[in-house]
């Protein structure tokens, strides 16, 4: 057996020492070692996004990392995307434009699309179009996610 690595994850600002195999990725690290199962697991080998995360602010598949490589790092999933029982304005506008409908795909667009947002604001329709089709959903048709995301967008950027 491999031996294992302690390593320290930062998970929306709260720390989770564990023991990995340098081969365990992110998404079971964040899933199995730390509890939190609102990041989904599709493909698990880079292609649906659904496992994507955030790793010191930047949008990575984490099905794609290994959770030494995390060592240390900020990550952000899904449970920490609402504060104080108030939904981030990214979920909301999933709810009032009906971006989901199964929800498996939703953590990884929403971390996706929050993450996209957060280091560009001002991102053209034409480029958040471009990033949202590197996410798979296999329900909605896509359009009201779009729909969502580029609502959510315009409140972000105070308009
Ligand atoms: S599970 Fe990671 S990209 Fe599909
Ligand atoms: S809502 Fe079902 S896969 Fe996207």
């Amino acid at each position: 057996m491999t031996e294992k690595t302690p390593i320290t994850l930062t998970v929306n600002g709260r720390n989770y020492t564990i023991a990995v195999e340098p081969r365990r990725t992110l998404a079971d690290a964040i899933r199995e070692d730390c509890g939190l199962t609102g990041t989904h697991i599709g493909c698990e080998h880079g292609v649906c996004g659904a496992c994507t995360v955030l790793v010191d602010g930047e949008p990575v598949r984490s099905c794609l990392m290994f959770a030494a490589q995390a060592d240390g790092k900020q990550i952000r999933t899904v449970e920490g995307l609402a504060k104080d029982g108030e939904l981030h304005v990214m979920q909301q506008a999933f709810m009032d434009h009906h971006g989901l409908q199964c929800g498996f795909c939703t953590p990884g667009f929403l971390m996706l699309a929050v993450g996209v947002l957060e280091r560009e604001p001002d991102i053209s329709d034409e480029d958040l179009l471009d990033v949202l089709s590197s996410n798979l959903c296999r329900c909605t048709g896509y359009q009201n996610i779009v729909k969502a995301v580029r609502a959510a967008a315009k409140e972000m950027r105070g308009q």
